[in-house]
């Protein structure tokens, strides 16, 4: 047998994205031309066009109607497409499969029925078709092809005893001397398709979905490949999920069983089956991405090159469902597990994780390996409810830290528990195989805590052989999306240098970006009323700029009210709220002697000061019992927020509101600040909706403000327009009722930016320091939430980002960061450096601590 080391074989999976553009296609051509300059017979084994086997499922899904034209029509012109792209004819085989396509969703039609066999068959001609095409294009490039049919060489096995099974079927994966000597003339390369095998009698079956990277490991185990590459659109695997956590690192070496566990975790990058094949021949796995080819990967293998304990990755899961079966007769009782989960069994549900107390088990039930609708939770809850009590608890998300010898570094997670001081934790559990230790907790909070998690426990590692560099670092010159216009202060660059110049710092804001942002929230046909929350962004022309395009104002103090009220004082007072928080008496009568509307969030004002309220209108700020937000600190509901009337109170506040005739026509409620996802605001106008009924004169529901701006270029926003046409559906459900909202960040952040010279540069270990001219005194967001604010130095816009640098201020505390490892060009003192999205909160919030004053406001 010929050992891994000397083997000729390398075996190259490519995934959907990775041949579905020309230019991907010309990174394949390169990297094949590297391998066979190494004297290696490259493999290829590539799945269909992304988006094809979507399709395919629709186009049977729509054959039954008999309507599948449509989609035959998209597959067609997809595939004819990349053929023009690649400029190759489509050719004869092409046609043929197109042809076989048709024919088939036509007997479908017929019949209106699909045998899993016609499944496979439709299925498998994704990827025939993208391999054809491959196949033309790598020819039409000078090299030589052999195009082979998977299904001639991947057989499928039957498992114990069952019978195969045809959509997810598994292969043997002995090495194969009849396919080495098929495989084995030099200096050419062999393609075929991902996902497809064969049975015993020759008919397609499918390895299931994410199938191609299991097809790729079965081909290098038979082959003994020298290794196996798997090119896919991220370069490796990384610490944690990158696009909810862009400090995530990439794992340079992983062992087999680490890899297996994170893919299995939830990362997308593998297919946890395809680990098995390439570790039981201990053929190294490689990981790359196809559209940056010279990017050096993850290798895994089974030797990676360090044994410490070390947590390698946070891995999140989300949709995860647990039952709770709580029974005192449990204790000591013989056969209960047996029975319960004989239940999960009958059910055909399979448990992921499991932990038990004497009087309770808990498990947990993994949407990947069950389907949840819910008639089959409710089944499964009847029947286990004859063993013992049950509870339904979801949906959570599982936060896995993952890594060898995990239970070596317990005693280093101190620190990480005080996360989850704010957070129920519904279970915890430490894997047997000691490679990951789990919390599951509420679903929303799956990639906030993944975050902190991330930065306490694997951010601030330096770089070893596993640690490699950020996504952050890796994507900076690209991390601008082409499309994305870039933000105002470009265009004002030398304006504000100027600004720097002659002031040190300064913040400066754009009134074109207010403006915009108001005219994108006017846009929102749910909503009858708008106010700016002044407490985001005070400054006076801020302020004009929201006003003249007829926005309310929101304040939650006498100062602010009597800020508004000397710039506007002609402002109808109907466009001003006051909504404060543990006021003083004195400021409630103040705004009621103006006749502004006020909002209580608390029955005590009503309880003890009952002179004030009689005969009037209010709103009142309920607490809806769901925080949600950026950061604990501004998340405003729930038992643990000091806001709103708590909804035990309720029948108190009516009680009190008829014995003061006071008419409570406004119910509101804001549950925290920096939130994207849009069901916050729809569950809130469900919620007040709901309250509403029991308070005859409410007309307006205040869903309150929390409307998140990205932190990073890539992170996508809220999304106003699906907001917009849920909110319509609330109001169709009750009409009658007013929606107003009151956002302050989403209006302000982005027309905000710091500018502040840098002062001083300093090298230490292996940070270096760049000092600017004021710090936490002007922005405290960083020190106080761990926010992030892109940072760039002005001075030198155009210069490449190379080196990494903590930017801090002047402030003598160690918090007084305002962003760590930040790439920026060699930067001198004297150079200008911008810190974005400082609009709002920024300003607002400074200080003049050290005795050093913040940086000045300029509206430009
Ligand atoms: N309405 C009420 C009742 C509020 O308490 C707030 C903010 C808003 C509206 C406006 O929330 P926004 O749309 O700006 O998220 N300093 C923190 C934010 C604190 C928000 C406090 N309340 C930060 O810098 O992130």
């Amino acid at each position: 047998m010929i050992s891994a080391a000397e083997s000729p074989w390398v075996v190259l999976k490519f995934g959907g994205t990775s041949v579905s553009t020309a230019a991907n296609w010309h990174n394949i051509v390169r990297v094949l031309r590297a391998r066979l300059g190494d004297g290696l017979r490259p493999v290829v084994v590539h799945s269909a066009i992304s988006g094809i086997t979507d399709r395919l499922e629709s186009l049977l899904a729509k054959a039954m109607e008999g309507q599948h034209e449509p989609v035959y029509q998209q597959i067609v012109e997809r595939h004819r497409e990349l053929a023009r792209e690649l400029r190759i004819a489509p050719g004869a085989d092409l046609e043929r499969h197109l042809n076989d396509l048709q024919q088939i969703a036509a007997g479908v039609a017929l019949v209106g029925e699909v045998s899993e066999r016609v499944r496979a068959r439709v299925m498998a001609t994704g990827e025939l078709m993208a391999t054809v095409l491959g196949a033309q294009f790598l020819r039409s490039q000078g090299l030589e092809v052999t195009w082979v049919d998977a299904r001639t060489v991947l057989k499928s096995e039957a498992r114990r005893g069952a019978r195969t099974s045809v959509l997810s079927a598994t292969c043997n994966f002995e090495p194969d001397p009849e396919l080495q000597r098929r495989f084995s003339a030099p200096g050419h390369v062999l393609l075929t398709q991902g996902f497809i095998a064969s049975d015993e009698d020759g008919n397609t079956v499918l390895l299931g979905r994410g199938g191609s990277d299991t097809s790729g490991a079965y081909f290098a185990a038979k082959l003994q490949a020298r290794r196996l590459e798997i090119w896919t659109d991220v370069p490796g695997m990384f610490s944690a999920n990158p696009r909810s956590t862009p400090t995530a690192r990439l794992l340079k070496a992983l062992h087999y069983d680490e890899a297996q566990e994170i893919a299995s975790s939830g990362a997308k990058v593998l297919h946890p089956r395809c680990i098995l094949p390439v570790r039981q021949y201990g053929i190294a796995l490689h990981v790359y991405a196809t559209q940056m080819p010279e990017l050096e990967g993850t290798v895994i293998t089974s030797a990676p090159g360090d044994s410490a304990a070390q947590v390698k990755a946070i891995a999140v899961r989300k949709g995860i469902t647990l039952i709770s079966l709580d029974s005192p007769g449990m204790w000591h009782q013989v056969g209960f597990l047996a029975d319960a989960f004989q239940v999960f069994k009958d059910h055909g549900l399979s448990v992921d994780l499991i932990s038990t107390s004497e009087t309770n088990v808990t498990v947990s039930l993994d949407p990947a390996a069950n389907t949840l609708d819910g008639a089959a939770i409710a089944g499964l809850v009847s029947d286990l409810s004859r063993l013992c009590r049950v509870q339904v608890i979801g949906p959570c998300a599982s936060l896995s830290l993952v890594g060898r010898n995990i239970r070596g570094i317990l005693h280093r997670l101190g620190d990480a528990f005080e996360l989850f001081e704010e957070q129920k934790i519904h279970l915890v559990s430490q894997a047997a195989n000691d490679l990951n230790f789990t919390f599951v907790i509420d679903e929303d909070q799956g990639d906030r805590l993944a975050r902190q998690l991330h930065d306490l426990l694997i951010r601030a590692t330096a770089r070893d052989k596993v640690m490699g560099p950020t996504w952050e670092q890796l994507f900076s010159p690209a991390r601008r999306s082409a499309d994305a216009p870039p933000p105002w202060w470009h265009s004002r660059r030398s304006q504000l240098l100027d600004l720097a110049g002659r002031n040190g710092a300064a913040y400066a804001y754009d009134r074109g970006t207010i403006q915009k942002r108001v005219d994108g929230l006017a846009a929102m046909k749910s909503i009858d009323r708008r106010f700016y929350a002044i407490k985001a962004n005070p400054h006076a022309d801020v302020l004009r700029t929201v006003v003249e395009r007829g926005v309310g104002l929101e304040c939650v103090s006498q100062g602010e009210l009597e800020h508004v009220l000397a710039l506007f004082p002609d402002l109808p007072r109907e466009r001003i709220l006051f909504t404060p928080n543990f006021a003083p008496r004195s400021e409630y009568a103040f705004a009621l002697e103006r006749d502004l509307q006020v909002t209580l969030d608390n029955l005590h004002p009503l309880r003890e000061w009952a002179e004030l309220w009689r005969g009037r209108e209010l709103f009142v700020r309920i607490d809806t019992g769901h925080g949600r937000g950026h950061h604990d600190h501004v998340r405003t509901a729930g038992l643990h927020s000091k806001f709103g009337v708590p909804l035990s109170e309720l029948d108190e506040l009516g009680r009190l509101a008829r014995e003061l005739s006071v008419r409570i026509v406004g119910l509101h409620a804001h549950a925290g600040s920096g939130v994207f996802n849009v069901h916050n605001w729809v569950e809130t106008a469900t919620q007040l909706a709901g309250i509403a009924r029991r308070f005859r004169d409410v007309r307006v529901l205040d869903i309150g403000g929390g409307l998140g701006v990205p932190e990073r270029p890539a992170q996508p926003g809220v999304d106003l327009a699906a907001l917009d046409s849920a909110l319509l559906e609330v109001r169709e459900k009750n009409p009658g009722l007013e929606l107003w909202i009151e956002p302050g960040r989403y209006l302000v952040a982005e027309a905000g930016a710091l500018v502040a010279q840098v002062t001083q540069l300093k090298g230490k270990g292996e940070v270096q320091y760049v000092g600017i001219a004021t710090g936490m005194n002007s922005l405290i967001r960083p020190a106080l939430y761990g926010s992030h604010h892109e940072i760039v130095n002005l001075t030198r816009l155009d210069e490449p980002a190379t080196e990494t640098f903590s930017v801090v201020g002047p402030i003598c505390e160690s918090g007084d960061q305002l962003g760590v490892d930040r790439l920026l060009p060699p930067t001198r003192e004297g150079d200008v450096v911008l810190i974005a999205n400082a609009g709002a909160y920024g300003h607002a919030m400074s200080s003049h601590y050290n005795l050093r004053a913040p940086a000045k406001e300029f509206m430009l």
